[in-house]
């Protein structure tokens, strides 16, 4: 079953609007004669519409980090997924451990959002990972469990035909330690069987899993090369164009 890969960088809050356009910029130009690869940027919301205007004729989709999952109302502070679509979200990254870890981003909030994503047309990239205290406790696979079960309860295959799960095991996030190559292979090859148990042969054949987590230049290609990796959700590296081309470029390192 092929599955296009998808190499995406969260800029998380980096960056502002000029710098985001900036480097959207110089990311099209090194991106001009890319057609293997799927290339997303996901800057904040403030850089959304900035950056999907300039990128308007190119081949790099725009996503969010966020989005809450009310249609609109009286909700300080808070963008729903409407919003973001039309300022030009194509992809919404949901459930970040970011997220988790510091704005308290429960499984129930990531699936009312994973909801509200495809009720706006967005393609939802749901972000699960274990802790090192829950790796330490052998209780990695029960967590990543909860975390897609629970994210997608109530939800059909035909609805998540767009989904895209990121595995981003939490202490391999800004920490510059990557799991190793059998880890992230046990963990994806996991992840496709659970997909394949909670809905089908089929669905779980068609949805790609990406790896995340201190994924640079010298570690891509062996990432990319594991079975069940079908790309990419990169940090620190995506906020430098020059940087990023050699992650989206890996077949040719
Ligand atoms: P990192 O972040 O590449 O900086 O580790 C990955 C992520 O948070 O998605």
């Amino acid at each position: 079953m092929s599955r296009i890969p998808l190499i995406a960088g969260n800029w998380k809050m980096y960056k502002t609007g000029p710098e985001a356009v900036e480097t959207a910029l110089d990311l099209e130009k090194l991106c001009l004669d890319i057609t293997d690869v799927e290339v997303m940027i996901a800057p904040t919301y403030l850089s959304l519409p900035l950056v999907a205007t300039a990128l308007r004729d190119s081949n790099i989709k725009v996503g969010v980090q966020n989005l809450y999952f009310e249609e609109q109302g009286a909700f300080t502070g808070e963008v729903s997924a409407q919003m973001t679509k039309a300022a030009g979200a194509e992809y919404a990254i949901i459930g970040h451990s970011e997220r988790r870890q510091y704005f308290g981003e429960t499984d129930l909030s990531v699936s009312k959002k994973i909801k509200a994503a495809i009720q706006s047309n967005l393609k939802p990239v749901l972000c699960i990972g274990e802790t090192e205290a829950q790796r330490d406790e052998q209780k990695t696979f029960s967590i990543l469990d909860k975390q897609v079960s629970n994210g997608l309860k109530g939800l059909s295959f035909d609805e998540l035909e767009n989904l895209v799960l990121a595995y981003e095991p939490v202490w391999a996030i800004g920490t510059g330690k990557t799991a190793s190559v059998d880890q992230v292979d046990e963990v994806h090859q996991y992840l496709r069987s659970l997909l394949e148990k909670l809905f089908s042969k089929d669905f779980s054949g068609k949805t790609r899993i990406l790896y995340g987590g201190s994924v640079n230049p010298d570690n891509v290609k062996e990432l990319m090369g594991i079975k069940d990796v079908d790309g990419a959700l990169v940090g620190g590296a995506s906020l430098d164009a020059e940087k990023f081309i050699n992650i989206i470029k890996y077949r040719d390192l």
